[in-house]
């Protein structure tokens, strides 16, 4: 059921809910979410034992499946129960797709006496506000347009990393020489699109990604620019296993991690993998911006948005939110999650190399204008339009449409989806 075939369900749904709301246990929160891999699970452990030891019990509802996409239907099938979750972590457009419906929880009062407006990213508010009215709280913010490079399979092949795609590609053979995975990549559609943008990033720079993944300027999406994203893809396909197939991310970190492979392209979640390894970067692995992107970030910020539950459920939700945003608590969390703080006024101390170049390059694009909301990960459109460009970038990376049909397609789904 499409998100907003329920829209009316919905209403009648927070309705139900703040009578269900009023019988559960008042200080307890119900978390809708996917972080389940091992870093995933760690990072959330920080957020559970944070309340557990403020009196609020936490209830889990986890849905494996990285980038949120079976959450969500998990989400919208609650929700048509007529029983939402208490909290929910949400992507970008996702939020404003349910503030729209009426069902979130007004968090102005606690952002107001805690003074987000102050210290949230701009870029952020656009989506933890709907109409004004702060309905989320951030948790951290990730981006996709890394590569995570084996540091022993590196040495053995030079020591240098690569600045551009061509670069890459000859690195990506001295890994293939070594006997190696070269590329470690699961073929589901939001990985496709996780590296899908970051080429396209590399290929036209950012005034590009604007035009083409933000803009959506049908000239961008069918041009020789993209001719070249395409064929990159193309040739990034013969780098990966022939196990790539529906594989989950964390499954592919593994395979660098244990030294199978030699690189992935993945966010900055592939950290708390590493790290959950006792792995350290710098010696174990080395983190640079996805070759040719270095001085632009593609950026997703995790936010648990609070259903309008009402009752006694509220105060819980209020914690939850108030735990959040706590600096120490974004520093807790941010060093075992791999993203970096959804606050501007956090020291950068306690990170790692990655942690704080990821600090340094988000202030650097946040200046440039070079930060721009990840496609695969709902920052740069609703679900309808990401859904229908990653449904071509994946059959093209599958090899079931040719690069000509992709160019041609690419601007018809879009249409087509808006
Ligand atoms: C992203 C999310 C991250 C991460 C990843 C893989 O969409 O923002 O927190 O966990 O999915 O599951």
């Amino acid at each position: 059921m499409n998100i907003r075939m329920i829209a009316k369900l919905a209403a009648g749904a927070a309705l139900i809910a703040m009578t269900a709301g009023a019988a559960k246990a008042a200080e307890q929160v119900e978390v809708l979410h996917w972080w389940t891999s091992g870093g995933e699970a760690a990072a959330l452990n920080v957020l559970k034992e944070n309340l557990q030891k403020q009196g609020v019990a936490w209830k889990d509802m986890p849905v494996a499946g990285g980038a949120g996409s079976a959450a969500m239907t998990a989400l919208r099938a609650r929700v048509t129960a007529g029983d939402p979750p208490t909290a929910v972590q949400l992507l970008g457009f996702d939020l404003k797709d349910w503030a729209e419906m009426g069902v979130a929880a007004n968090l102005d009062d606690l952002a107001k006496k805690e003074g987000w407006d102050k210290v949230i990213p701009a870029a952020l508010q656009n989506f933890s506000k709907y109409d004004g009215h702060w309905i989320a709280a951030p948790v951290n913010i990730h981006s996709t347009n890394w590569l995570w490079i084996n540091k022993a399979a590196l040495d053995k092949a030079g020591g240098k990393v690569p600045t551009n795609i061509a670069e890459l590609i000859t690195l990506l053979d001295a890994f293939k020489g070594q006997g190696l995975t070269a590329l470690a990549h699961g073929g589901v559609p939001w990985q496709d699109g996780t590296l899908w943008e970051a080429v396209v990033l590399s290929t036209g720079g950012p005034d590009f990604y604007k035009k083409a993944v933000l803009d959506l300027d049908p000239a961008a999406l069918s041009g020789d620019t993209m001719k070249k994203v395409f064929d990159t893809m193309s040739k990034l396909r013969t780098y990966f296993d022939p196990n790539f197939s529906g594989r989950e991310w964390n499954l592919s970190t593994a395979l660098v991690i244990e030294g199978k492979a030699g690189a992935q392209e993945m966010g900055d979640w592939s950290k708390g993998e590493w790290l959950r390894a006792n792995k350290k970067p710098g010696t174990d692995f080395v983190c640079i911006r996805f070759p040719g992107t270095q001085g632009s970030v593609l950026f997703n910020a995790d936010q648990f948005m609070m259903f309008n539950v009402g009752g006694d459920a509220e105060k819980a939700q209020f914690k939850m939110a108030s735990a959040v945003e706590d600096p120490a608590f974004q520093i807790a969390f941010n060093t075992v999650k791999g993203s970096v703080p959804a606050r501007t006024d956090v020291s950068n101390e306690k990170f790692d190399d990655c942690g704080k170049k990821g600090m340094a390059d988000l202030t650097e694009a946040s200046s440039k204008g070079t930060l721009m909301g990840s496609l695969a990960h709902g920052y740069a459109q609703p679900a309808a339009i990401k859904e229908a460009m990653l449904d071509v970038i994946t059959q093209h990376l599958n090899g079931q449409l040719t690069t000509e049909a992709a160019l041609k397609r690419l601007p018809e789904a879009v249409k087509a989806a808006k």
